[in-house]
């Protein structure tokens, strides 16, 4: 059976680019909703959505709590809006599934944010502190796990794709 014509959906899969530098121009709350719902709509094991997010706007002074925390500090400084995702533990069923799910969770929104015409990373050094992290963020009575951050602003750079050719992915050439 013929193939059907591709989506933008898989345009954007090849689009999308990690942004790091921003303009400075502010996310508007429809945008924004819209990011965190292609989060919300990503799958879970046993659809068990162990996600949270905490959004950070521009003037969050809990942005500046957080920014020492990482050596992405500029990221978190420069981009518009922060949103830290967690696994609620209290939600959790498998803890590498939960992962699994946290990932699908921020690929829909960094996919989400690219199609709004937005730049957005994912900043999972972050987790490298992350207690420290909860703690600045006074979480620490949530039974919360910090996955990553992601940063989203209006994009100030264009980053050169660079993917392996599909061979060096594929353990057998296709028949
Ligand atoms: C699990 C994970 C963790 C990442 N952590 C960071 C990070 O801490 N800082 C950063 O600048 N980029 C981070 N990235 C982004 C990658 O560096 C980026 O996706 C990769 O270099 C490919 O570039 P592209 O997204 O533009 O295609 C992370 C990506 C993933 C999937």
């Amino acid at each position: 059976m013929p193939c059907k014509t591709a989506t933008s959906t898989i345009a954007d899969i090849h689009a999308r680019r990690s942004i790091r530098r921003f303009t400075g121009q502010s996310v508007g709350d429809e945008a924004l909703l819209a990011v965190l719902n292609a989060g919300r709509w990503a799958p879970s094991g046993l659809n068990n959505q162990p996600c949270r997010f905490l959004v950070l706007k521009q003037t969050d002074p809990r942005k500046e709590k957080i920014a020492p925390l990482t050596k992405y500090s500029s990221l978190i400084r420069d981009a518009n809006v922060v949103v830290a995702v967690f696994i609620d533990e209290n939600a959790s069923y498998h803890e590498l599934r939960d992962h699994q799910a946290a990932g699908a969770a921020i690929q829909n929104m960094l996919l989400a944010a690219h199609s709004l015409g937005l730049g957005a990373v994912w900043i999972g050094q972050i987790a490298n502190r992350a207690n420290d992290v909860i703690k600045a963020l006074d979480l620490a009575e949530k039974n919360l796990t910090l996955v990553a951050a992601v940063a989203i602003g209006y994009p100030a750079e264009s980053p050169t794709p660079d993917r392996h050719p599909l061979e060096h992915f594929l353990l057998e050439t296709l028949s």
